[in-house]
C-alpha cells in the first residue's frame, strides 16, 4: 500500500493534502472537522494584526462561473482577511494544534509591510506552537488597497525584505504565498529564495470579474448596485496553476525550492499533477468549499490507488517527475507527426469535428459518403492539430495516431523520420543554429 506521509519542509502530516487559508480554516469548530475527516494539514485563515477587526461586506461575497450541467468551474470572492478577533484566533489554533498533534498546522499572516508589525506579531504566533508561517502575498482586492496582500507580492524587493524580516524574528519554517497577478512568477519566487524562504505556495487568487448583470448593470457579486473586483479560485484557474509552479520548479534560480501547489485541486489526479510538476503537497479550498470536508476522502484513496497502480511507494518517487519534461516551444520536436483518427463505431454523426475544422482548422474532415452522413480524416489535409478532438463529445471517439518512421506523410509527401528536429536549425529560422540543441 503506498505511503502518502508527507514531510514539506520539515512539516509532517499524514497525507499531502492541506486546506488552504481560507473559510475552511477560519475557527477551530472547521479545522478540527476538517482533520475528522481526514486533511493531512491546514493552512489557518490569515491573521491581520492586534486591534479592531476587519470589517467585511455584509452582503454577497462571491461570484461563479458554472459549466452546463450547473457544476461550479471557477468562484470569485471578495472576502477579506479573517474578521475574527487576533487574540481568539491565536487561542484556537494553539488548542488545535494541541489536539492535533500528527496533522500540518500552518498560521497565514498578512500584516503592514512594516519591519515593526510583523515583529510584533511573529512571537505570537510562535506561542501557539503552530508548524509553521504562510505569508499572504496574495489577496487581489480590499487589502492590496491598504498596501497588503499583492501590492506587496507584486514588488519583488518588498518580497524579499519582508521575507528576511520573518526569517530574522522566527524560528518557524516560513513559505510564502505568491500572487498570479504578476507577469513573471519567478520573480518574487526567487526574491523569496534571497530572503530566505523555506518554500513558496500558490497560486492566491487572480484578479477577476466573473459577470455583470444586465438589467442592473451592476458586476456580481453586487452590494447595493454596485461591485468591485475580487479573486478568482477552482477548477477554472488550474492551468494557470500548473503553468506558475512549472516555471518556478525549472527555473535554475529557484530548482529544489519546496514548492506547496494550490488552484483548482479538486480530485486525486488534480493533485498527482501538481505534485508531478514540483510541488511537494497541495492546498485546496473551493473544492472543499462545493463538496465539503469529506471530499478528502476520495483524494486519499484515489492517489493511494494510482500510486499502487504505477509503483510508486511514496509521493517523492513521482514528485517533479513531470518538470523535465516541461520545455520551450523551441525544442519541441517538429519530426514527430500525427493524424486524427475517427472510430466510426463511438461515432454519432454529430458532424462538430467537421464544422469545427471546416470553418476555423484545415478542411480535413469528409462529411458524406455514398450519400449518407459520414465523418472521416483525409490525411492529405490533416494538420494533426487534434481540435477535433477536443470538440467531440463522445470521449475516445477521435484520437491522434503518430506516424511511424518510414511512412509517408501525404499531406507534405514528406518520409516521416524518427531523429529528433527543432525550430532553433529549420530552415526557415533566420536565427538557425548548426547543430540542434537538445531540449533542456
Ligand atoms: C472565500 C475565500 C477566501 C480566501 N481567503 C484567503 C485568505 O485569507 N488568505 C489566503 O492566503 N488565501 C485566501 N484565499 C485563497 C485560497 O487560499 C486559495 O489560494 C485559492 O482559493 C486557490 O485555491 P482553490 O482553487 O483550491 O480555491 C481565499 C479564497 C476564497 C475562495
Ligand atoms: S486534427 Fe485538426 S486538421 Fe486534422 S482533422 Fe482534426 S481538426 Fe482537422
Ligand atoms: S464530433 Fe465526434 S461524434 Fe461527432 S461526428 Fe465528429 S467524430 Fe463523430
Amino acid at each position: 500500500m503506498a505511503d502518502l506521509r508527507s514531510n514539506f519542509v520539515g512539516i509532517k502530516s499524514p497525507n499531502p493534502f492541506w486546506l488552504a487559508s481560507a473559510p475552511p480554516t477560519d475557527k477551530a469548530y472547521n479545522v478540527e472537522r476538517a482533520f475528522k475527516a481526514g486533511w493531512g494539514g491546514v493552512v489557518w485563515k490569515t491573521l491581520g494584526e492586534e486591534g479592531p477587526p476587519v470589517v467585511n461586506v455584509n452582503g454577497p461575497r462571491y461570484g461563479a462561473i458554472w459549466g452546463a450541467d450547473r457544476r461550479l468551474l471557477g468562484l470569485n470572492n471578495i472576502e477579506l482577511i479573517t474578521d475574527r478577533d487576533l487574540q481568539r484566533n491565536l487561542q484556537e489554533i494553539k488548542m488545535v494544534k494541541k489536539n492535533w498533534p500528527d496533522r500540518a498546522l500552518v498560521v497565514s499572516i498578512m500584516v503592514p509591510c512594516e519591519e515593526d508589525a510583523w515583529k510584533a506579531i511573529l512571537p505570537l504566533v510562535e506561542e501557539t506552537e503552530a508548524d509553521g508561517i504562510e505569508l499572504n502575498f496574495g489577496c487581489p482586492h480590499g487589502m492590496s488597497e491598504r498596501g497588503m496582500g499583492a501590492a506587496v507580492g507584486q514588488v519583488p524587493e518588498y518580497v524579499e525584505m519582508v521575507v528576511r524580516w520573518c526569517k530574522q524574528y522566527s524560528r518557524m519554517p516560513v513559505i510564502t504565498k505568491l500572487t498570479p497577478n504578476i507577469t513573471d512568477v519567478r520573480k518574487p519566487a526567487r526574491a523569496a529564495k534571497n530572503g530566505g524562504t523555506d518554500a513558496v505556495s500558490l497560486i492566491n487568487t487572480i484578479n477577476s470579474i466573473t459577470s455583470v448583470n444586465l438589467d442592473t448593470f451592476s458586476p456580481e457579486p453586487s452590494i447595493d448596485g454596485r461591485g468591485t473586483h475580487g479573486g478568482y479560485c477552482g477548477p477554472a484557474v488550474k492551468p494557470i496553476a500548473l503553468s506558475m509552479v512549472s516555471e518556478i520548479a525549472r527555473d535554475p534560480e529557484t530548482h529544489g525550492l519546496a514548492i506547496s501547489g494550490i488552484g483548482g485541486v479538486t480530485t486525486w489526479r488534480d493533485a498527482a499533477e501538481f505534485l508531478a510538476l514540483g510541488a511537494g503537497n497541495v492546498q485546496v479550498c473551493t473544492a472543499a468549499m462545493t463538496y465539503g470536508f469529506k471530499i478528502v476522502e476520495e483524494m486519499i484513496s484515489g492517489l493511494a490507488n494510482w500510486m499502487d497502480e504505477k509503483g510508486h511507494a511514496t509521493i517523492e518517487d513521482f514528485s517533479g517527475r513531470a518538470v523535465r519534461n516541461v520545455t520551450d516551444w523551441q525544442f519541441l520536436n517538429l519530426n514527430y507527426i500525427t493524424k486524427a483518427h475517427i472510430d466510426q463505431d463511438l461515432c454519432i454523426k454529430c458532424g462538430r469535428c467537421h464544422i469545427a475544422c471546416e470553418d476555423t482548422s484545415h478542411q480535413a474532415i469528409s462529411k458524406e459518403k455514398d450519400g449518407k452522413r459520414h465523418f472521416e480524416v483525409m490525411d492529405n489535409e490533416c494538420v494533426g492539430c487534434n481540435l477535433c478532438v477536443n470538440v467531440c463529445p463522445v470521449e475516445d471517439c477521435i484520437t491522434m495516431v503518430a506516424l511511424e518512421p518510414g511512412s509517408i506523410d501525404e499531406r507534405t509527401g514528406r518520409i516521416v523520420t524518427e531523429k529528433y528536429a527543432n525550430w532553433t536549425t529549420h530552415p526557415n529560422n533566420p536565427m538557425r543554429k548548426e547543430t540542434v540543441e537538445p531540449a533542456e
